[in-house]
C-alpha cells in the first residue's frame, strides 16, 4: 500500500491517496470507513457499474449509473447527479463517491462542489488517465459547445482510492490514453521538482514493455510517480495561476482536436500526444529545443505505438485554440519544451503561429 497526500496550506485541505492492488471487495468497507458511514450516494461509470458492481456491492438504491464517454460530460448528466443526491436527502456532511474514468470524476465533482455549495466528495479513479492525473488535484467540469472543461470548479476531493487491478479490464485505447498524460509528465518533470533529477523519461524507456503489458508493480511505481509530481504542482498553485500551467502540455492543440473531432474519434490522451509532438515542432522552429531533444522525445513516444492522426486544417485548429479558456483576446498559449523534461509558458498571435506553422 502507498500513502500519500495532498496539503493545500492556505485551505487547510489535506487529504489522502491510496495506492494499492488489494482485493476490490475491500473498497467498499474502506470508502465507508473514509466517510465515518455517513449517508452517500455513488456513481458509476457504465462500463464500471457493468463488470464491478457485484465485486463492489454498493446498495442500488444508493447507485447512480451514467454512460461513459467525453460526450456524456455535460449538463444534463450533471444535473441528474444533483436531483439523485436531492432525492436521497443528502446534506453537506455525507458524501457523493465517483467510480469511474475522467468523465465521471469531472462530472460528480463539479456536481459535489455545488451541491449545497460542497458536500464530501470520494474519487475512485478506474482508468490510468484518472489515476495519473485527473482524480488529483481538484479539478472539476462539465463540457459545453464552444469547448471542453468550460464550465467547472476547483474542488478537492475528500480521499483517492487508486486500486490498481482496475486497470486489468480497461481497453487497449484507454489504456493509451492514460499514457497520453503520463508522457506529459515525463516531458515536465522538472518543473513539477527543480531538487530532483528527472526519472519518468528514463522510467519509461526501460519498462515501456512492463507498462505496455501491465505488470500490477510497474504501474503502481509509475502511477506513484506521476502523483507526487502532480501534487508537488498542487500544492504549489491550486488555482492555475502559475506553476500549474505546465500540466497543460501538449493539452492547447489536443482539446482543439477533440472539440473538432467532437470527441468521437480520438481518445483525450491520444490528443494529448498529438498536442505534445505539436508543441516539439513549434519548440524546434522557435530554437527552444534542439533535434536532439525532439528525437529523443519522439522516439519515446514511438514506443509506446501511437497510430498518427489525421492532419485538420491549420484555421480550423488555431480558431478553436482562441477559444481556449487560457488564451486571451491577443494571445494563444502554449505551454513549450525548453530542455530536458523542462517546458515554459510562450504566447502567440494567431498571425505568428500561422506564420511558424507554415514555414
Ligand atoms: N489535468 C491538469 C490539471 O489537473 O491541472
Amino acid at each position: 500500500m502507498i500513502n500519500l497526500s495532498v496539503n493545500i496550506k492556505e485551505k487547510d485541505v489535506n487529504y489522502p491517496i491510496y495506492i494499492n492492488n488489494i482485493d476490490i471487495n475491500n473498497l467498499k468497507k474502506s470508502i465507508l470507513d473514509e466517510i465515518e458511514h455517513k449517508n452517500y450516494i455513488v456513481v458509476f461509470s457504465k462500463k464500471v457499474h457493468k463488470l464491478y458492481s457485484k465485486i463492489l456491492d454498493f446498495p442500488k438504491d444508493k447507485t447512480l449509473v451514467l454512460p461513459d464517454g467525453e460526450r456524456e460530460k455535460i449538463y444534463k448528466n450533471y444535473l441528474k447527479i444533483l436531483n439523485f443526491a436531492l432525492s436521497k436527502k443528502l446534506k453537506r456532511e455525507d458524501a457523493i463517491i465517483a467510480i469511474g474514468g475522467g468523465v465521471i470524476g469531472d462530472i460528480t465533482g463539479f456536481a459535489a462542489s455545488t451541491y449545497m455549495r460542497g458536500i464530501n466528495f470520494i474519487q475512485v479513479p478506474t482508468t490510468l488517465l484518472s489515476a495519473v492525473d485527473s482524480s488529483v488535484g481538484g479539478k472539476t467540469a462539465i463540457n459545453s459547445a464552444f469547448g471542453k472543461n468550460l464550465i467547472g470548479t476547483f474542488y478537492q476531493p475528500k480521499a483517492v482510492f487508486i486500486n490498481v487491478n482496475f486497470l486489468k479490464t480497461i481497453d487497449e485505447k484507454q489504456f493509451k490514453s492514460g499514457l497520453g498524460e503520463v508522457l506529459k509528465y515525463g516531458f515536465i518533470e522538472k518543473n513539477c521538482n527543480p531538487d530532483y533529477e528527472a526519472q519518468l523519461i528514463n522510467f519509461l524507456t526501460e519498462h515501456n514493455e512492463k507498462i505496455l503489458s501491465r505488470d500490477i508493480l510497474t504501474l503502481k511505481n509509475l502511477i506513484k510517480m506521476c502523483i507526487e509530481l502532480k501534487i508537488s504542482v498542487v500544492q504549489k498553485d491550486e488555482k492555475e495561476t502559475g506553476l500549474r500551467k505546465i500540466l497543460n502540455f501538449g493539452h492547447t492543440y489536443g482539446h482543439a482536436i477533440e472539440t473538432i473531432t467532437k470527441y468521437k474519434k480520438y481518445t483525450h490522451g491520444e490528443c494529448v500526444v498529438e498536442g505534445i509532438k505539436f508543441a516539439l515542432n513549434l519548440a524546434l522552429k522557435k530554437n527552444l529545443i534542439d533535434k536532439e531533444y525532439k528525437f529523443l522525445c519522439e522516439d519515446l513516444i514511438k514506443k509506446f505505438d501511437y497510430e498518427p492522426l489525421l492532419k485538420y486544417s491549420l484555421d480550423k485548429v488555431i480558431s478553436v485554440m482562441t477559444n481556449d479558456k487560457k488564451s486571451t483576446d491577443k494571445f494563444i498559449k502554449f505551454i513549450l519544451p525548453v530542455s530536458y523534461a523542462e517546458v515554459g509558458e510562450f504566447d502567440f498571435t494567431t498571425e505568428q503561429l500561422r506564420e511558424i506553422c507554415e514555414t
